[in-house]
């Protein structure tokens, strides 16, 4: 038998529990041994549930617990997860989580001290909610230089997208909602401004090359400026909306940004809708290989922090190794990406002046009365950022 504890009990970490209560049989099979929840460590107390005699209140019962194993964090945020991660490692407790402001934050480091002391630091359930992402990129993609990733990062924000194209209504509205349903963060600040699915970018980004991606060096822009008009833009170009995490390595140099992007059917990506997650991940072997699935959520992402607890359990007394060095690796300014720009202006703007201004201008007319919108293919953004200054324009979004 495996004892492990859960700290946290909300959204995630009531997941675990029914995961492993309801699919007990199957998980023991396949891990070779039951998998036990001693204790549960929770601000609560859970009267009359199934819970209540497990939980304490106090995380040294479980961390001098030595028969506990794997201790399984789905709290959220920097403190107290860091001292806690530490804490179990430093004991030989292998720790899961699914908490991507600890990833992000101190990735290298919780993994070397997990090598130190013969466990393991698992995070699946850190990106992507229950799409497995991270373990093939730690061992399916070995043979591949990975080129390219371009990710749908955070379930809120494309729910809340989907959700603004087909009805119509402001996203204040619909992140409602999303936080009703359980995937929005505690704040949804960091959904709804693309600092969720930085980290997450950061973060894969980081397990690609096996260096360290600051996920503050990377340009973030989120989707709250987005309004119904860009919808009918979109739509008129055949095109969908999408913030996009991305991120890629051309001429020895690392790129990276978080943006909304108008996104055309020729992109898999266009097609995800809803809360779902996709990356699509591009090999110099291998070509594309697009991961699809739940992307937020209480099962999806228990399933996948489930899936560290069985990792973990295989793997007592031997630490899986995992490439992310602390070694920080430059992340080049935005202004020195090449992208293609959708602008919305006011209709008294001189086209003459826009094509005199960029050199590869197309134009979308007729959708939102008293303006226009042109696209400015193929420029730097520093470039495009300097020039499109005279036009006062009323939107940019960027075109993939
Ligand atoms: N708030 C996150 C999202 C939860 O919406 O994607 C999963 O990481």
């Amino acid at each position: 038998m495996a004892s492990i504890a859960l700290l946290g009990y909300g959204t995630v970490g009531s997941g675990v529990y029914e995961i492993l209560t309801k699919n007990k049989e199957t998980i023991s099979k396949k891990t070779g041994k039951d998998i036990t929840v001693k204790r549960i460590l929770d601000l609560r107390e859970f009267k009359g549930t199934p819970v209540e005699n497990i939980v304490v209140h106090d995380i040294n019962v479980i961390l001098e617990d030595d028969d506990i194993e794997v201790v399984v964090e789905a709290m959220g945020g920097d403190e107290p997860a860091y001292t806690y991660a530490m804490a179990a490692l430093k004991k030989g407790k292998s720790y899961c989580t699914s908490n991507k402001v600890l990833v992000a934050n101190h990735g290298p480091e919780l993994l070397k001290v997990a090598k130190e002391n013969n466990c393991n630091f698992l995070f699946e359930a850190s990106v992507g909610g229950g799409i497995p992402i991270i373990r093939p990129i730690n061992h399916s993609l070995t043979p591949e230089e990975i080129l390219e990733i371009d990710g749908i990062l955070n379930g809120t924000t494309n729910y809340i997208l989907t959700r603004m194209n087909k009805e119509g209504l402001p996203y204040s509205e619909i992140l409602k909602d999303a936080q009703a349903l359980g995937f929005a963060e505690k704040d949804p600040t960091a959904d709804v401004e693309g600092f969720d699915a930085c980290r997450k970018i950061a973060i894969l980004t980081s397990l690609a090359y096996g260096k360290n991606v600051k996920f503050e060096d990377i340009h973030t822009e989120g989707i709250t400026k987005i309004s119904n008009e860009d919808f009918k833009y979109a739509e008129a170009m055949n095109k969908g909306v999408k913030l996009l995490a991305r991120s890629w390595r051309e001429d020895g140099k690392q790129y990276a940004i978080v943006a909304p992007y108008m996104v055309g059917e020729d992109c898999p990506l266009s097609f995800v809708s809803g809360v779902i997650n996709a990356i699509l991940v591009k090999g110099n072997m291998l070509g594309d290989a697009m991961f699809y699935g739940s992307g937020a959520g209480s099962l999806p992402t228990a399933s996948a922090v489930v899936s560290d607890i069985v990792e973990a359990v295989k793997n007592k007394g031997n630490h899986v190794p995992v490439l992310w060095e602390d070694e920080v690796v430059k992340v080049c300014d935005h202004a020195e990406i090449v992208s293609n720009f959708f602008v919305r202006v006011s209709d008294t703007v001189s086209k003459d002046d826009v094509k005199k201004t960029f050199s590869d201008v197309s134009f979308c007319e007729g959708v939102v009365p008293s303006e226009y919108a042109f696209v400015a293919s193929g420029i730097k953004e520093g470039d495009f950022y300097e020039k499109v200054k005279v036009f006062d324009a009323k939107q940019i979004l960027r075109v993939m």
